[in-house]
């Protein structure tokens, strides 16, 4: 069953409410959401603005797992954003982009973040952090962003409210939760290449201490991205931001 959804007006940041509960001592399963975030967070430390209407929410769960095995929740969380996504657009825009970015028509329609903290010998809790424009697309973003708003599918008049778009995260999560506890990584991991195009041509890697060029070469059983560089060596980038269809 779907984890239950408490929504909040406004929050510093939905992640950070997660990690001050469970340093409190909750471990969910609990959806936080919140209708205003007043610095939400991105990856690599940029900010997440959070635009009237859009949905900003985490899951405070806890694991009796590894830190590693836990960040397989990443490829879980693409995939519940992708059937989110999917419910209320055309599913043929609808693509993910290594390793947890989901498009629409090509442009950023959402963004995932995962936090975690030790509870104890094999156990830690993690705040998975998704944002999704509903609604708005934000402005002056560093890549192109779009919003489900404006790829309606004809059956739809609006876009889902928070309510709506809260609640039906909530389900595709458990979904694809039950996936990874019953079939374990590699049935997620398939579900997941399938629909990330662009996982084998040009692209570029831009790591914390490095930017490099080269050919994306499918992706390792943990997911992590093989990447072949000009001189014949290859690389496995587990965390970054990639550009493909460029470079090589
Ligand atoms: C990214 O940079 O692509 C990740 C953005 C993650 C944003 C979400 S919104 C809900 C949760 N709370 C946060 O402060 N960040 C995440």
């Amino acid at each position: 069953m779907a984890a239950p959804v408490l929504i909040l007006q406004e929050i510093d940041s939905t992640n950070a409410e997660a990690r001050r509960r469970a340093e409190a001592g909750e471990f969910g399963p609990l959806w936080i959401g919140a209708k205003r975030q007043t610095a939400g967070r991105g990856r690599r430390g940029r900010a997440w603005e959070t635009d009237t209407g859009n949905l900003a929410q985490t899951l405070l769960i806890t694991l009796d797992t590894s830190p590693l095995e836990a960040s397989q929740l990443t490829f879980v969380s693409a995939l519940a954003v992708y059937d989110l996504v999917a419910r209320y657009v055309p599913p043929s825009l609808v693509t993910i982009k290594w390793p947890n970015d989901v498009l629409l028509d090509g442009r950023k329609v959402s963004g995932i973040l995962l936090e975690s903290g030790p509870l104890g010998p094999g156990k830690l809790w993690l705040a998975v952090g998704i944002g999704v424009n509903l609604k708005v697309a934000p402005q002056g973003t560093e890549r192109p962003a779009t919003a489900i708003a404006d790829h309606l599918s004809a059956e739809r008049l609006a876009p889902p409210s928070f309510e709506e778009g809260a609640q039906a995260l909530a389900e595709t999560f458990d979904h694809w939760l039950d996936v990874w506890n019953a079939q374990g990584f590699d049935a997620v991991r398939q579900a997941w290449v399938d629909r990330t195009p662009g996982l084998f041509g040009p692209c570029v890697a831009r790591l914390t201490h490095e930017t490099i060029e080269g050919t994306a070469d499918g992706v390792e059983a943990d997911g992590s991205l093989r990447m072949r560089l000009a001189d014949g060596t290859m690389r496995l980038i587990s965390a970054g931001d990639v550009f493909f269809g460029v470079g090589g």
